[in-house]
This record gives C-alpha cells, structure tokens and sequence, in this order.
C-alpha cells in the first residue's frame, strides 16, 4: 500500500513500515478493518495494526470510530479484555495498535468441533470469562454491541480475551457519527433486540442465549 514506506532487504525481501512498525502479515480483514501482525521496532516486541478499509479512509465516522475505540481502550485493563497500547503516540495516520494475541478466534474453534459442539464444561469455561469481561466493561460504561465469536479470541493457554471493540458504546460520551456508514451498530444475529429496534443498545443485562 503506498501510505506504507517500502524497503527492500538485501535478501530482497520487501519490507513495509509505518512509523515504528514494521508489518509481518495480515491477520485478519472484516468489511471495516484490516488487522495486521507487526513488530514495534522500539522493543521488538510483537503488537497488531489495525488499519480501515482503503475505501474508508477520510471517513469522518471512521476517523472518530477509531477515535473512541482507542478512548475505550485506554479506560480497561482487564485479563479478558484485549489491551490497546501506545495510545498516547503520534501517528502519521489513523490506525491502532494492540497486544498480539495467539490464539483462534472462538468462530475458528467452534468451526474445528463441527458438527460436534464444545464439551460443556468448556463452553461454560469460556462463558464465565465472557461474562467476567463484560461485567467490568459494563461498570467502566463500556458496552461492546458486537458480541460474536469472531470477536472472542481463545489464546493458547485457554484464557479467553474480548476484542474489536469497534461500535462499542461509552457512556456519556456523544454520539459518534455514522455518516456515510449504516447507522444500526453490531451483527444482526447476535444482536440485542433493543439494537435491533435502532436504540442505542444500552441495557446491561439482556443476553440472549440459544436454547
Ligand atoms: N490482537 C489480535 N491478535 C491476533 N489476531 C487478531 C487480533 N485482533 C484481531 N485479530 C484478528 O483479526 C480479525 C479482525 O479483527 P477485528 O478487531 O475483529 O476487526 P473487524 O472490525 O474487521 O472485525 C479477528 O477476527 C482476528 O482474527
Ligand atoms: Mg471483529
């Protein structure tokens, strides 16, 4: 991508940067965003770009999206909740940066067990972890709306970490403006009836689980 700095290695191995980050590989894209592996060159220490969508670029929704979700960001610390970092750095563009996690999503472990489901005690496993990040979110005014498990990483050790916290709501804070994107948030099968409704998706407690 040319907003990227292109270099050349003597290997000939083309090397991509963006300000201290070198970027290893795509991880992941959703129609919003594209998630990258990267090192931070200032401590070797492996993080993820998350950058929008070439067609998004210059969105002003976009830009205060990515706006808020690094306020959010920076309000948790919580051993389920992905960590967002150097938040406070210039950046010669709009993207965030955030802990590698190693893992699958829980979309990937699901897909793997089928048409098998998980055992029950590790599904409980990792819907008491959910519930436990969602409890502290929900005290900190931070409401995910996007709850799916695409959105669950399973790390390797088993422990569970939210993420995307990308149409997350904070409480009190304005609106955020969806200009030029859709302005119901979240994914239609999994969301709250209250989102759908086109309500902002505030209530605290309402989950909806498949019987
Ligand atoms: N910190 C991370 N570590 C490893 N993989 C990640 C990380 N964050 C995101 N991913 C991968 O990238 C995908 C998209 O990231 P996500 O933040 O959910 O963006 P989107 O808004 O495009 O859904 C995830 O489903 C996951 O596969
Ligand atoms: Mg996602």
């Amino acid at each position: 991508m040319a907003r990227w700095e292109k270099r050349k290695t003597h290997a000939e191995r083309v090397i991509l940067r963006i300000d201290h980050y070198e970027i290893i590989r795509l991880l992941g894209h959703g129609g919003m965003n594209h998630v990258y592996l990267a090192e931070d060159l200032h401590n070797q220490q492996k993080v993820v770009l998350k950058f929008p969508n070439d067609d998004l670029i210059g969105n002003v929704g976009v830009f205060e999206r990515y706006k808020r979700e690094a306020e959010i960001g920076s309000r948790l610390n919580h051993p389920n909740v992905q960590r967002l970092l150097n938040t406070g750095e210039e950046r010669s563009e709009h993207y965030l940066v955030m802990e590698y996690l190693q893992g699958r999503t829980l979309r990937e472990v699901l897909e793997k067990c089928a048409p098998d489901l998980l055992p029950t005690d590790e599904a409980l496993r990792i819907t008491i972890q959910i519930c436990d990040a969602l409890a502290y979110c929900h005290e900190h005014g931070v409401f995910h709306r996007d709850i799916k498990p695409e959105n669950i990483m399973i790390l390797n050790d088993g422990n569970i970490k939210i993420i995307d916290f990308g149409v997350a709501l904070l409480e009190g804070a304005r609106r955020v403006t969806w200009r030029g994107l859709s302005g119901t948030v979240g994914t239609p099968d999994y969301m709250s009836p209250e989102q759908l409704r086109g309500e902002r998706g505030l209530s605290r407690v309402k989950m909806c689980l498949p019987s």
